[in-house]
């Protein structure tokens, strides 16, 4: 996948071409482990490109998008593939849903979004977070600072400290997959950032 390597290559907040290969690695033991019948062409795609037409990667979605579309037909997807493709990607992310609410996604859209989401848990999913939170020069943690629910996706683009971005939205990541290996993996994953999450505070009033 040269081209989500080429739009990926310079990312540098936790979207880069190693977490679409993450993601790509994850839906295929999601696929396996639940033995799910699925275009695994349009989950590979869909893994691989979910975040090529994002506003916080490209600096014109639209036209990104356009882009997109064309090479996919280029590389001989099928008009319902590019279409599937296109629409798993559109629905995928959590500011989407925060937005339009839960989106009723395609069986595809459902292993992605949870290969998406599992990569954004675990050990893993703190190392992204704390990366993302520097790179955007966030603070890392207030305890004056409350926990926020959002409401919308620009509510969830402003600052908020990277601590709290723990119970803002991965906790309930975890809580929202859709495949029986997802539900799992999450549970095990969010056990772990609990638990970095409680030596976190207790070192931080030094207790
Ligand atoms: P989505 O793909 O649902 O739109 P994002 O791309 O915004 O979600 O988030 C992907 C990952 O980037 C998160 O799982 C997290 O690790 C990191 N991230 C996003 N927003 C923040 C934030 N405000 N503070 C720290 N990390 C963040
Ligand atoms: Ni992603």
């Amino acid at each position: 996948m040269a081209y989500a390597q080429m739009i990926l290559g310079d990312e540098r907040t936790g979207h880069d071409f190693a977490h679409a290969t993450r993601v790509a690695q994850l839906a295929e033991a999601i696929i396996a482990s639940d033995q799910l019948a699925v275009d695994q062409l349009v989950v590979m795609a869909a893994a691989y490109l979910h975040d090529t037409v994002d506003d916080k990667v490209v600096k014109n979605p639209e036209s990104a998008q356009l882009e997109l579309q064309e090479r996919l037909r280029q590389w001989g997807y099928t008009y319902e593939q590019q279409q599937a493709i296109l629409t798993i990607i559109n629905n995928l992310s959590f500011a989407k849903e925060i937005e339009c609410g839960k989106a009723s996604l395609s069986l595809a859209g459902q292993i992605v979004q949870d290969a998406d989401r599992l990569d954004a848990l675990g050990a893993i999913g703190i190392a992204r977070t704390l990366y993302f939170g520097g790179a955007h020069g966030d603070v890392l943690y207030d305890p004056q600072i409350p926990i926020k629910n959002y409401h919308s996706k620009a509510e969830y683009r402003q600052k908020t400290t990277t601590i709290n971005h723990f119970e803002e939205k991965l906790f309930l990541i975890a809580e929202s997959m859709n495949t029986t290996y997802a539900k799992a993996e999450a549970k095990r994953r969010k056990a772990f950032m609990v638990e970095f999450l409680e030596k976190f505070k207790q070192e931080w009033e030094n207790d």
